[in-house]
Formats: structure tokens, sequence, C-alpha cells
């Protein structure tokens, strides 16, 4: 099977939907480029569809894989997740040269990545963990492409990289992130931003639908218009694509036969679990995953339907409601970005991996799931300030939250009131109202940790920390001296 053109300057292993792609766009880019599946048949049936595409060498083994590439070789896998990725580097590590590298473009864990660097280095190979977003067709024409790894590893490959990555304003959606586990944390954010992007759109979607009464497709014209402004995104646009979808069974909308149970393959809950370790308040991607949860819960949600008593939404609204909800959806969207971008800024941190956060909303403009206008903002409000604690305090965002402040209360209060839940809109508010609390309530929740467990409490108008003998005689004792 195998046929020769020579030495390739790349491979590429694992050819299911994303490695297949990704090999096509590097080899129309010219590029040779060497093919290897575990399952020979599919890399057969690659080569049969595409083979005409571009300069491929076909290999049936990793022996024959490895020969054809040049040195030192670069080596992507994009196989599925987890497990197989380590047995894939263990299938490979024995045939390799010092200096080879290897490329996971998978969805994988930063700390496997991490693991996986200083494994692969006490084999004297590099490792590079690369976050790949756009989907099938992204990976096809141009993703967003976020390398981790070593700088030197990154330099061998950051021409085929750029050259095959979206272009947004003549700029690549490419650049290298940071050391070791960096670029697939930072997927890993875009993910969970994704989560909560396309929750907030269900929000609208459900507010649009129950308390202003509207069928899929006057919704579909609404989010096709609001993509023309703000909130102009990928998302948006294809929400106004879904809704306004027939449904060739039915005759009616397709997403009114949709079963409404969403899937997830973990990257949402990962990020949540991260942010719970960092100590960041990430409640817009955690409220997105928690959502998810209980859509899944369809059997319980049913039974429940008719057992537990709320109010029945209104279904109809006028036309400044819905323009209230356009402006609710902006303001809980910057809080989830916010909350996002605060969380990589709190990893870097912790990791030492100093992120130019300026330069990740730079590549998620073009080519992933979540790119948007808005993220032009994002980028000047980094490159104007690199070291901003949230985005909120920046005046354009400031601003913009300022402004739809009002209408984001009233959608609030009445989905709250008419029984609709909107925990990422209602979840956003929360935050952005607690954000901006010079003194919240913690005191009393320290007052009573210090009450049921001696936890201490410092005071406002003196150092120290300090004790109260509640059950005792009720004096206050210094604990630090
Ligand atoms: N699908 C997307 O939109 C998307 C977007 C971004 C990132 N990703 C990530 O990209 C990676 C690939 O995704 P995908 O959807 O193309 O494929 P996938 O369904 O996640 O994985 C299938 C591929 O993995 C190979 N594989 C599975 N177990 C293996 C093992 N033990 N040893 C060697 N190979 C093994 C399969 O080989 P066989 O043919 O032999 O079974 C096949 O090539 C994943 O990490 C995924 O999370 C996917």
């Amino acid at each position: 099977m195998t046929q020769s053109t020579g030495a390739s300057r790349i491979g590429v292993t694992g050819l299911a939907v994303m490695g297949a792609n990704l090999a096509r766009n590097i080899a129309r880019r010219g590029v040779p480029i060497a093919v290897h599946n575990r399952t020979a048949a599919r890399t057969k049936e690659f080569i049969e569809a595409h083979g005409d595409e571009g300069a491929f060498t076909a290999a049936e083994s990793l022996e024959d894989f490895v020969a054809a590439l040049e040195t030192p070789r670069r080596i992507i896998v994009m196989v599925k997740a987890g497990p197989p990725v380590d047995g894939v580097i263990s299938e490979l590590t024995p045939l390799l040269d010092d200096g080879d590298i290897i490329i996971d473009a998978g969805n994988s864990h930063f700390r496997d990545t991490k693991r996986r660097t200083e494994e692969c280095a006490t084999h004297g190979l590099r490792f590079m963990g690369i976050g790949v977003s756009g989907g099938e067709e992204g990976a096809l024409l141009g993703p967003s492409i976020m390398p981790g790894g070593d700088t030197h590893a990154y330099a061998e490959v950051e021409e085929i990289l750029t050259s095959i990555a979206a272009v947004v304003d003549g700029t690549p959606c490419c650049v290298h992130v940071g050391p070791d586990g960096a670029g697939h944390y930072v997927k890993m954010v875009h993910n969970g931003i994704e989560y909560a992007d396309i929750q907030l759109i269900a929000e609208a979607y459900d507010l649009l639908t129950h308390v202003a009464g509207l069928s899929a497709p006057a919704i579909a014209t609404i989010f096709e218009e609001w993509n023309s402004g703000d909130l102009e995104s990928f998302l948006i646009e294809i929400t106004a694509k879904v809704l306004a979808k027939t449904d060739e069974r039915s005759g009616g909308p397709l997403v009114d036969v949709i079963l409404d149970q969403a899937g997830q393959k973990g990257t949402g809950t990962w990020t949540a679990i991260d942010a719970l370790n960092l100590g960041v308040p990430l409640t817009g991607i955690t409220e997105a995953v928690f959502a998810r949860g209980l859509s899944s819960l369809r059997d319980e949600r049913s039974a429940a339907s008719t057992a537990l008593a709320g109010p029945t939404p209104a279904g109809q609204a006028d036309a400044s409601f819905v323009d209230d909800i356009r402006q609710a959806l902006y303001a809980s969207k910057v809080v989830a970005y916010a909350q996002g971008f605060a969380q990589m800024r709190a990893a870097s941190i912790a990791e030492g991996w100093d992120l130019d956060l300026g330069a990740m909303a730079t590549i998620w403009r073009g080519g992933c799931i979540i790119r948007a206008q808005f993220l032009n903002r994002i980028r000047d409000a980094y490159v104007e300030h690199p070291d901003l604690d949230n985005l909120l305090m920046v005046p354009y965002f400031t601003e913009a939250v300022a402004n739809a402040q009002d209408a984001w209360r009233r959608v609030v209060a009445t989905a709250t009131a008419q029984g609709v839940p909107i925990p990422a809109f209602a979840s956003s508010l929360a935050y952005y109202d607690g954000y901006r609390r010079e003194r919240g309530p913690a005191n009393l929740i320290q007052g009573l940790r210090d009450y049921f467990g001696a936890h201490t409490y410092k005071r406002i108008d003196t150092a120290g920390s300090f004790h109260t003998r509640w059950g005792q005689d009720g004096t206050e004792v210094r604990t630090d001296i």
C-alpha cells in the first residue's frame, strides 16, 4: 500500500475526522506528509478519497510511518484523547531518535500533557500539546491553533502550523502559547467559554420562546439581526441557521423535534474543576456544565413537570423585551469571557506560564468555535493592560455592561417571575453585582466559621487574626502572636 513520495516533512497518525482533515490541510499547502492510522483500512480509504490532494506517504505500520519522515521527525498524534495517546507514545518512543517531536493535537488534559512532556524528555524526545479548534471544517480549512511546548520544538513546526491556521486581518490564528500544558490549558478554557456562550444563547432562545411566545423561524430572524451588532459571532450566525431549518419529516422547525438532552465530552467539566482548584469564580461556564447535566435528567424532569408547582410563562412580550434579551445576552457574555480570561491569568501565575492573554484573544478571532468580533475588544484590552485583573474593569466593557444592566436586570427578574430557568444569565448578573461590592456578606461567613470551627477572622480596624471564645466567656483573643 505504501506509496513513497520521498521524505515527508511531517506525519499524522490518527485519521478519524480531525486527523484526516488536518493532514489534508497540511498536504494542500504543498507539504509532503506521511499518514498512518491504527486500523490500516482507514488509511487506505483516506488515500483513495484524498490521495490526489497532496504528496502523501501512506504507511501501514508505525515503523514505515517513522521511516518516511525527515529528521528531526515531527509527528502529529490525532487519536482519541486519554489512554490511546499514551499507547501511541509508547509505541512510537522506541522508533524515534533524540530531538524528534511528538505533537499531541487532540483534546488532552493539560496535566497529562505536562506528564507526557516529562516522560518524553527522559527518552530525549520533545513533546508538544497543541489545542486545535474549529471542528471538522476548521481542521480542513483553517483552525485556531494553540501550541504549547518547548520554544525550540515550536520553531521546528511553526511554519507548517501557521500556514494551515485560519487568518484574520493578515494574522494567523496560531501563536506559541507557553511551555508544556499551556496550549491544552488554553484550549480547555476555550471549550469552557464555548459551553457558556452556547448556554447563554440557549437561555435567550428559551426566553424568546416562552416569555415572548415567538416561533423558531421568528427567533431565527432575530438572531440574524443580532449577528450584525456587538454579538456578531460564529455561534450567533449558526444559531440563526439551526433555528431556521425546516424538518423534512414533520414539516415544522427541526429544532422543535430535537431531543432536549445535551451531550458533552468533558472539557467544560475540566475547566470548572480547575477553576474550583484555583479558587477562581467561574459561574458562567460552571452553570453551563450543570445545565447540560440537568438536561440529561429527562425522565426525572418529565415526572417533575407535573408534580412541582411554578408559574406558567406569559408567552407574549413587546419588542422592547426582545431587545432587553439581546442586551442581557451581551452583558452575560462579557462576564463569561471575563471569568474565563481571569482563570487563564490565575493558571498562568500558578503554573509560571506567562500567558499573553491578548494573543489568546487574537488567535480565537478566526477558525475556532467562539470566533467573534468581540474578541478584537478583548485583544485591545490586554494589549493596553497586560496585567489586567478583570475585563470588566476596562472602560469599553465597563461602559458596555453599565449600558446593558437595566435590561439585564429586567430580563432576570421577568424570567424568575415567570419560572423560566436562566442559570447563566442570572449567575453572571450575581457575579457582576458581587464583583462591584466593596463589602460583601463574607464577614458573617467568617463569624460562623470561627464559631463552629475556631477558624479565626481578621478585623477591618486592626491587623492580626482573632478568635472569639463563643462557647466560653465570649471574649476575643488574638491568635497570631
Ligand atoms: N471532532 C472534533 O470536532 C474535535 C475538535 C477538536 C479536537 N478534537 C480532538 O481531536 C482528537 C481526535 O478527534 P476525532 O474526532 O478525529 O477522533 P476520535 O473519534 O476522538 O478518535 C478516533 C481515532 O483515534 C484512533 N484510536 C483510538 N484508540 C486508539 C488506540 N488505542 N491506539 C491508536 N489509535 C487509536 C482511532 O483509530 P482506529 O481507526 O484504529 O479506531 C481513530 O483514528 C480527540 O482528542 C478529540 O477530542 C476533536
